[in-house]
């Protein structure tokens, strides 16, 4: 027999940044983060986790190649939801797993993301998210999202704010295990739908410093991040969720682009210094900079994660129609501004 459980997980965009970690291992971050989470036909991972007792070994399969589960990462989120194992039933099929039985019982796993791995979007956050939930379901482990949140986590930082829509805080905790650094729900994803996001694909080549590495040396490096995590960010946080819940687009976009700076000037000041963006990302914030003040009030949001690619956050699906069109005609796809295409975050444009 086999029994399988297949799980959806979108990925989110940080507009409080994540970018250093206080515990390598059990990856705790230097600071609290907060993102949005993309809505799931546009960009999310798919997995299949499947348990059999024909299977000799754990093994999982990427967009349909195999690899490696050797990694710390993938071991950790297996070996906690084991721990968190309970007992299933199919009575239909007269199958009973116990508890105990799950500690010899191997998985298969199988992962696809909806969007090319080659387009140069993060895909570590919801493949993560969507392991762990799908896991989680499949040996009946009775932890909520928030707990689950602190597992996803262990895979990869970000992902443990996938495990909710809408925006979501990454609360960094303070308690040595880890325990307390999980991810909560800030408000639903109905709370401020005519947000519109689309991503420009300024590059598909694989970014030269993985965020891994670069938070790594940030941390060993950078003052600027220590006065960030400590003065900055925590007010910033603050101020974010009250933007968010008073659906507040000025405030939000004037702290949305500001953090992405400054997390990238965080990155200029880490020895030797990280350049993530490049001229075209660049040229995409003047632009967007030159339009929000010519309108006088902000009518789009940028920000950039570990590479070249822009997320722009459209206050409306009037103000994503013209960014569009400036877009286009500034920046059109295979030109020699280095941009490849347009990928919609949302679709209620
Ligand atoms: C710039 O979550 O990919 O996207 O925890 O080492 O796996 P690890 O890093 P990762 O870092 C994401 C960094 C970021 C900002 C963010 O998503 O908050």
């Amino acid at each position: 027999w086999v029994i399988m459980v297949t799980a959806q997980t979108p990925t989110n965009i940080a507009v409080i940044k994540y970018w250093g970690k206080r515990d390598e291992k059990l990856i705790l971050p230097v600071n609290d983060s907060i993102s949005v989470t993309l809505d799931p036909a546009h960009l999310c991972t798919t997995t299949t986790v499947a348990v059999s007792p024909s299977f000799a070994q754990d093994r999982m399969w990427l967009n349909g190649k195999e690899i490696s589960l050797s990694g710390g990462r993938y071991q950790n989120c297996l070996r906690e939801i084991r721990a968190r194992a309970c007992d299933v039933e199919d009575k239909e099929r007269g199958i009973k797993i116990s508890k105990k039985d799950w500690e010899k019982l191997y998985v298969h796993i199988a992962s696809y993301n909806n969007f090319p791995t080659a387009a140069g979007l993060a895909s570590s956050a919801a493949g993560f998210a969507c392991l762990v939930f799908a896991l989680a379901k499949l040996m009946n482990a009775k932890e909520d999202n928030s707990e689950l949140s602190a597992i996803a986590r262990q895979g990869s930082g970000s992902a443990c704010r996938s495990l909710f829509g809408g925006f979501v805080k990454w609360k960094m905790g303070k308690v040595e295990d880890g325990s307390d650094s999980l991810a909560v729900q800030v408000v639903d994803e109905k709370h401020w739908d005519d947000l519109v996001i689309i991503i420009a694909v300024v590059s598909s080549r694989q970014k030269e410093t993985s965020s891994t590495t670069g938070m790594r040396e940030t941390v060993e490096t950078s003052l600027l991040l220590q006065h960030r995590a400590k003065e900055i960010v925590p007010k910033r946080i603050v101020q974010m969720e009250e933007s968010i819940k008073n659906r507040n687009f000025a405030s939000f976009a004037h702290l949305t682009c500001a953090d992405s700076n400054q997390f990238h000037a965080v990155c200029m000041d880490t020895c030797p210094p990280i350049f993530y963006m490049n001229d075209t990302s660049h040229r995409i914030i003047s632009c967007v900079e030159k339009w929000n003040r010519s309108v006088g009030t902000p009518q789009v949001a940028y920000t950039f994660d570990a590479g070249p690619n822009a997320v722009l956050i459209a206050h409306n699906r009037k103000a994503a129609a013209q960014l569009l069109q400036k877009l286009l005609f500034y920046f059109p796809p295979n030109s020699d501004t280095e941009l490849n295409s347009y990928v919609l975050g949302d679709k209620s444009i």
